[in-house]
């Protein structure tokens, strides 16, 4: 048995050395090595081998395994250094070959309108703060003198946390929070996320709003309008047109929805004003004399104005998308355009 070991490794040596690809290599280890290889075989029939010759047998046996295994892994070496080396001396690198271009884009639409509306806004002296996304239902609901029978708190309108908390439905919360820790007379702006459960061509479920509130002794409804107005314009464009039209919000009395002159047929009526001429903005009023009591404030000594409006919506206006939801795709080809 032992002779036919030896029988075997001398022939596998053999094969070993005249061997010079990876291929050969593998497919001479199988015929050795592998389940029914030549060596794996008699190494089974020891086996058969009488018990008191089996020890030293098996001794003699696996030494001469590792000699070849020792073997195999040199050549194996061997054959992937020289692989490694031709490689090397034959391969060039063409360094005048153009590299991969790395696609880049602009700034998001949204960002845009943010970075726009907030650099207006600072200008005319607003102070821009943040507020919670998560939010009470006394300052989403209560405090804005929003009824406890109100549809939009239903929980097909309002993602409810628990019955006290809040995603908020819109950034008007921040009014409050920003009475009860500020004296009048100031001017604030807030930016940010509001959710909803909405979900098709013009809503989602979440979206951004920008909340502005302005109080003081003698703020009236006429600075409200210049105020506005001037904002609009800014943003849209000081040729377009904007009007205040009557409205109702529980928050604000009076109140009005202000819209912008449609900018794709300049007022004449098309499909995307529904054949107004007008495109509706934002929502606006004098602060109800209950929100500003919500806040701390003297409503008999101050008043003040506030409004409300989408960032989503402005910026489809502003550059004529009509699905909101190319905004969260972020589809390389939809963003470069901007
Ligand atoms: N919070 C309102 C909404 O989500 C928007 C709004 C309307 C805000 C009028 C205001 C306002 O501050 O005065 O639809």
């Amino acid at each position: 048995m032992i002779d036919k070991l030896n029988k075997i490794k001398e022939e596998a040596l053999k094969e070993l050395e005249e061997l010079s690809t990876t291929e050969d290599f593998n497919e001479i280890k199988v015929k050795y090595f592998g389940k029914k290889g030549a060596f794996t075989t008699i190494m089974k029939e020891l086996g058969n081998v009488v018990a008191e010759k089996r020890k030293e047998m098996g001794q003699v046996a696996n030494i001469i395994k590792n000699e070849l295994q020792v073997k195999f892994d040199e050549r194996n070496s061997l054959i992937k250094e020289a692989i490694k080396k031709k490689k090397i001396e034959t391969e060039t690198i063409d360094i005048t070959l153009p590299g991969k271009v790395i696609e880049k884009s602009s700034l998001h639409p949204l960002t845009k309108t943010l970075i726009d509306i907030k650099e207006i806004v600072s200008e005319m002296g607003f102070d821009i703060v943040d507020g919670p996304e998560v939010e009470e239902v006394q300052l989403n609901f209560d405090a804005l003198n929003i009824p406890k029978t109100h549809l939009s708190r239903e929980i097909t309108d309002t993602f409810y946390i628990t019955d006290d908390v809040v995603l908020r439905t819109q950034t008007s919360p921040v009014q409050i929070r920003y009475m009860k820790e500020h004296k009048p007379p100031f001017k604030m702006i807030s930016i940010g996320k509001v959710y909803r459960p909405d979900y098709d061509v013009s809503h989602t479920p979440m979206f951004h709003q920008i909340e502005g509130l302005m109080v003081g002794e003698d703020v009236s409804f006429a600075n409200f309008k210049a105020m506005l107005e001037s904002i609009v314009q800014r943003i849209f464009g000081s040729d377009r047109n904007v009007r205040f039209r009557p409205h109702f919000f529980p928050f604000t009395e009076p109140s009005a929805e202000m819209d912008v002159e449609c900018g794709v047929c300049k007022g004449k009526g098309c499909r995307l004003c529904k054949h107004t001429g007008w495109l509706e903005i934002l929502g606006s009023g004098m602060v109800n004399i209950k929100v500003l009591e919500a806040g701390d404030i003297d409503g008999n000594k101050y008043q003040g104005f506030a409004f409300g409006m989408g960032v989503e919506r402005i910026t489809m206006l502003k550059y004529g998308i009509d699905d909101l939801r190319a905004f969260f795709e972020n589809d390389i080809r939809f963003l470069e355009q901007f």
